[in-house]
């Protein structure tokens, strides 16, 4: 029997507004990396309010949700497109747990992340919303495999 293919699979990450204003991106794009993950498109903004918002909605009735939208929108972010086996688990596995103190040793929040809210990166949880998520912030020329 042949082995069963590994899934080659996109993930949506963010480096939120606490990694550009201490200029870590190079930092984090090092973690990244060196997890196998492929930065396949690439790009820094400054999310509107509006656009936080749409892309926080599943959140809208979380007590956070207003606070999540100031510091999304407080700074400039970088979005990406990250290619690889299994590429979603993959990313949340090197991203660590969300809150910061619970997270693994060598996770990108555990040695970066400074809060909550503040914990340096996101990253999709499921292929549906990772696809919606790349669409939201990529044109399909955009992204480059
Ligand atoms: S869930 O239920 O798994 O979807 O929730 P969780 O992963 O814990 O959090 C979803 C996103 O909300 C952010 N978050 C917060 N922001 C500000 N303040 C507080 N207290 C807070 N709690 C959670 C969290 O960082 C997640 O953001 P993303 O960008 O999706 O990682």
């Amino acid at each position: 029997k042949r082995p069963v293919a590994m899934a080659v699979q996109r993930t949506f990450s963010i480096l939120k507004p606490d990694v550009t204003r201490r200029n870590l991106t190079g930092a984090v794009n090092a973690r990244i990396e060196a997890a196998g993950l492929r930065i396949i498109a690439q790009k820094r903004v400054h999310m509107t309010r509006a656009q936080a918002e749409t892309f926080y909605g599943v959140h809208r009735e979380r007590p956070f949700f207003g606070e999540l939208v100031e510091m999304m929108t407080a700074a400039p972010v970088v979005v990406q497109v990250l290619e690889g086996e299994d590429a979603i688990l993959a990313y949340r596995a090197v991203m660590g747990a969300t809150n910061p103190e619970k997270a693994d040793a060598g996770t990108i929040r555990k040695d970066f992340a400074i809060s909550m809210g503040e914990n340096s990166v996101h990253g999709s949880d499921a292929p549906e919303t990772a696809a919606q998520e790349i669409a939201q912030w990529f044109a399909g020329n955009e992204i480059v495999g």
